[in-house]
C-alpha cells in the first residue's frame, strides 16, 4: 500500500471503530475519561473496549456487587488513566497485564497478596516451590471466569477459580495442575492409580499448591500421617508393627500411580525381598527348588511365595497386626 494511503486507512478505521462504539451503546464517553471514575464505576470506561472482560469479571466473586471488600479493575491492573488516554493497547500506559511475561511473577502475586496474604492457606507461599519457580496466582486461578470450556488461557481451568460457572463445568481441578506437571499426568494413567482422574480425590487433598514447608509441599508433617488421614485402618499403633510402614509408606507404594497392583513400587515378592533376603525361608524364593517347605528335601510343587500376591498370600497383615502370638508377630492372615 502506498504511504499516502496508509494514514488515510487508519483514519477510516478509527472512524469505523468510533461508529461501532456508538452502535454498541457507548457506556461512558471516552473523552471524559481524563479523570477516571472511582472504584467499581471505572468498569464503565473499560467496557468501551473490553466488554467481554467486564462481563466475565462481574460474574465472579470478586466482581459481585455485594462484595464491598473485593477489587475493581484498577486494584489488579494498576492505574489505567494513561492506558485509556492513549487509546489502550498491550503494555500501553503502564497497565499491568497478567499475561505479560515481561512483568515478574512476584509483582503479579503481590497484587493478590495485598488482600489475601492473611489467608492461612497462603502462609508458606514465599517458601513454596511455585513461588520460587515463577509460578504466579493467575497460572492457576481464572480471574475473569471461564464461560464454557473454551478458555482462552489454557492453564486456567474452571476449577480452582473465582468463577460462578464451576458447578456446570466437567473439567476437574487436577487438569490445571497436569497442564504443567506432565510426568504426573502420565503416572495417573498407569493401571494402578489414586482415583484422581475419576474425580474422587484431588491433588490438593495431598498437596498445598500455595506452598508448605514439608517435602513436595504435602499437607502433613510425615508421609504416614498424610496417607492415614484417608487410610485410617493403616494408622496403628499395632501390637505387632512393621517398621517400614511406620516410617514411610512410600518405601513400598507410589503416591500417584504404578504399573504394579496396589500402587506398589515394584512387583511382589521383590518389594519384600529388598529387605528380607538373607533370612530363612524368604531367601529361598529364587533358588529354583520349588515348594513351600521348611525341611529339606523340598518337593517340586510351584513356589507359593511367587504366586500372585507373593509373600502377601500368607503375610496379609503387612501393615501391622493385632492378632495374638505368631499370627500377629509374622503378619499372617
Ligand atoms: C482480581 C484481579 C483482577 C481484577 C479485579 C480484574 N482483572 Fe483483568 N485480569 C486479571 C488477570 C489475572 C488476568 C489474566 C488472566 C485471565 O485472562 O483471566 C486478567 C486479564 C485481563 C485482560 C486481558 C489481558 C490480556 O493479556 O489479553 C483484560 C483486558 C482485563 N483483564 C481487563 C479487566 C477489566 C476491564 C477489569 C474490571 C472490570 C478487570 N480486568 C478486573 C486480574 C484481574
Ligand atoms: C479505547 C479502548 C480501551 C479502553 C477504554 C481500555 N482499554 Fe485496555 N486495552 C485496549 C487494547 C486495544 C488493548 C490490547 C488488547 C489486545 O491486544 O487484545 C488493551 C489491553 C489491556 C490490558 C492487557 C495489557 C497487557 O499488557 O497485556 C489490560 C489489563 C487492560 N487493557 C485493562 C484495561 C482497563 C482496566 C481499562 C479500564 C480502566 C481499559 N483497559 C480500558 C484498549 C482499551
Ligand atoms: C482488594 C482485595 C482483593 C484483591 C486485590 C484480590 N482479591 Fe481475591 N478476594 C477478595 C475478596 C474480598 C474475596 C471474597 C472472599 C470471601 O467472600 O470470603 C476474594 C476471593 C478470592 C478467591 C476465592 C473465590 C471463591 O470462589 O471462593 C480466590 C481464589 C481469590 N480471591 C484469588 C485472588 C487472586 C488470584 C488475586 C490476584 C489476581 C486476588 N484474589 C486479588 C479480595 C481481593
Ligand atoms: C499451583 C496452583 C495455584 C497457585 C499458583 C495459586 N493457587 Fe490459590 N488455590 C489453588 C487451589 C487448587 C485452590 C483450591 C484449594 C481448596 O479447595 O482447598 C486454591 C484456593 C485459593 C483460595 C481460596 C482459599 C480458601 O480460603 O478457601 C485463595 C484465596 C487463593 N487460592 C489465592 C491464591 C493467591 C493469592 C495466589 C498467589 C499468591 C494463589 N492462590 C496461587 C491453586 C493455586
Ligand atoms: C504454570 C505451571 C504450573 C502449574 C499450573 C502447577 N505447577 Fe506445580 N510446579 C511448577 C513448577 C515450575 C514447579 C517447580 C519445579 C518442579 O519441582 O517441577 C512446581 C512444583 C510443584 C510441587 C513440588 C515438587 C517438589 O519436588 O517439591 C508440587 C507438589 C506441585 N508443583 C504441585 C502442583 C499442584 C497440586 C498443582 C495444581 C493445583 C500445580 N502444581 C500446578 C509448575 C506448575
Ligand atoms: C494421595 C496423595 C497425593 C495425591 C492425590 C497427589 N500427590 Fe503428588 N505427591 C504425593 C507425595 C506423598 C509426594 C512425595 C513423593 C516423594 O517424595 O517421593 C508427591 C510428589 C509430587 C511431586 C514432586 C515430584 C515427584 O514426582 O516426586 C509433584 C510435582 C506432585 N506430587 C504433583 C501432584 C499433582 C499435580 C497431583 C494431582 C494430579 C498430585 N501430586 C496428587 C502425594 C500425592
Ligand atoms: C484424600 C484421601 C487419600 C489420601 C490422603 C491417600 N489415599 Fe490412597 N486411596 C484413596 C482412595 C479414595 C483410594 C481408592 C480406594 C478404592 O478404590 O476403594 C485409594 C487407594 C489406595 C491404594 C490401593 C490402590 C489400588 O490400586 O487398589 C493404595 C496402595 C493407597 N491408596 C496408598 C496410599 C498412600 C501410600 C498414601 C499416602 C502417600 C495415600 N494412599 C493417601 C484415598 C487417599
Ligand atoms: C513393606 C511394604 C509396605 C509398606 C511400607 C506399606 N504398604 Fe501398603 N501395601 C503393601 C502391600 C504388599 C500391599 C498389597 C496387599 C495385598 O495385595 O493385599 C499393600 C496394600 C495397601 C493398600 C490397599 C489394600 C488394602 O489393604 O487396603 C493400601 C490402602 C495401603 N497399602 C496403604 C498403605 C499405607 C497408608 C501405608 C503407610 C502407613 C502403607 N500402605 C505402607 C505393602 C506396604
Ligand atoms: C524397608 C525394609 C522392609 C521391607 C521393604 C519389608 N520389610 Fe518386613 N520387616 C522389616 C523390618 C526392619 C522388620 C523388623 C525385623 C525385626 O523385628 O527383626 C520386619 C519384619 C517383618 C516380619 C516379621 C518378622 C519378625 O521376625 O518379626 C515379617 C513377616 C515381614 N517383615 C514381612 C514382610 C513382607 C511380607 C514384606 C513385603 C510386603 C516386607 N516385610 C517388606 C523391614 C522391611
Ligand atoms: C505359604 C505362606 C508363606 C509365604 C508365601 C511366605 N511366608 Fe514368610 N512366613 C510364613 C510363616 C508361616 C512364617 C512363620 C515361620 C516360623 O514359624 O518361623 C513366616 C515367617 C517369615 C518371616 C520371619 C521369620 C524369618 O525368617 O525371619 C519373614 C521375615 C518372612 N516370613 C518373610 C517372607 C517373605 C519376604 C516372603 C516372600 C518372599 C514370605 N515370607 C512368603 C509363611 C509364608
Amino acid at each position: 500500500m502506498p504511504d499516502s494511503l496508509r494514514g488515510r486507512s487508519s483514519c477510516v478505521f478509527t472512524t469505523i471503530a468510533a461508529a461501532l462504539l456508538i452502535l454498541a451503546g457507548t457506556v461512558f464517553p471516552l473523552d471524559a475519561a481524563a479523570q477516571l471514575p472511582a472504584g467499581r464505576d471505572v468498569a464503565e470506561v473499560c467496557k468501551n473496549c473490553h466488554a467481554d472482560r467486564v462481563e466475565t469479571y462481574l460474574a465472579t466473586k470478586h466482581g459481585q456487587k455485594g462484595n464491598q471488600r473485593g477489587p475493581d479493575c484498577q486494584t489488579c491492573h494498576g492505574d489505567a488513566t494513561e492506558h485509556v488516554k492513549a487509546g489502550g493497547g498491550r503494555g500501553v500506559g503502564g497497565i499491568l497485564g497478567f499475561n505479560n511475561k515481561a512483568i515478574a511473577a512476584d509483582r503479579k502475586a503481590a497484587v493478590c497478596l495485598s488482600c489475601h496474604a492473611s489467608n492461612r492457606h497462603l502462609a508458606f507461599w514465599d517458601s513454596g516451590r511455585h513461588r520460587k519457580n515463577d509460578v504466579s496466582c493467575n497460572n492457576c486461578h481464572s480471574l475473569h471466569g471461564t464461560p464454557g470450556l473454551g478458555s482462552t488461557i489454557a492453564l486456567n481451568r474452571p476449577n480452582p477459580s473465582v468463577t460462578p460457572y464451576q458447578t456446570t463445568v466437567r473439567e476437574l481441578q487436577y487438569e490445571t495442575c497436569v497442564s504443567c506437571h506432565k510426568q504426573i499426568r502420565s503416572q495417573l494413567l498407569k493401571p494402578s492409580h489414586h482415583p484422581i482422574i475419576e474425580g474422587r480425590i484431588t491433588c490438593n487433598d495431598c498437596h498445598n499448591p500455595h506452598g508448605a514447608l514439608s517435602r513436595a509441599m504435602v499437607k502433613s508433617e510425615s508421609i504416614p500421617q498424610l496417607c492415614t488421614t484417608c487410610h485410617a485402618e493403616k494408622r496403628g499403633p499395632f501390637i505387632w508393627g512393621h517398621p517400614p510402614v511406620e516410617e514411610n509408606c512410600l518405601t513400598c507404594h507410589n503416591s500417584h500411580g504404578s504399573n504394579h497392583n496396589r500402587l506398589l513400587v515394584e512387583k511382589a515378592p521383590n518389594v519384600c525381598q529388598d529387605c528380607h533376603d538373607a533370612r530363612f525361608h524368604p531367601g529361598t524364593v529364587y533358588d529354583g527348588s520349588g515348594g513351600w517347605n521348611f525341611i529339606p528335601p523340598r518337593n517340586n510343587v510351584p513356589n507359593t511365595r511367587l504366586i500372585a500376591r507373593g509373600c502377601v498370600n500368607c503375610h496379609s497383615q503387612v501393615h501391622g497386626s493385632n492378632a495374638p502370638a505368631m499370627r500377629g508377630k509374622f503378619f499372617l492372615r
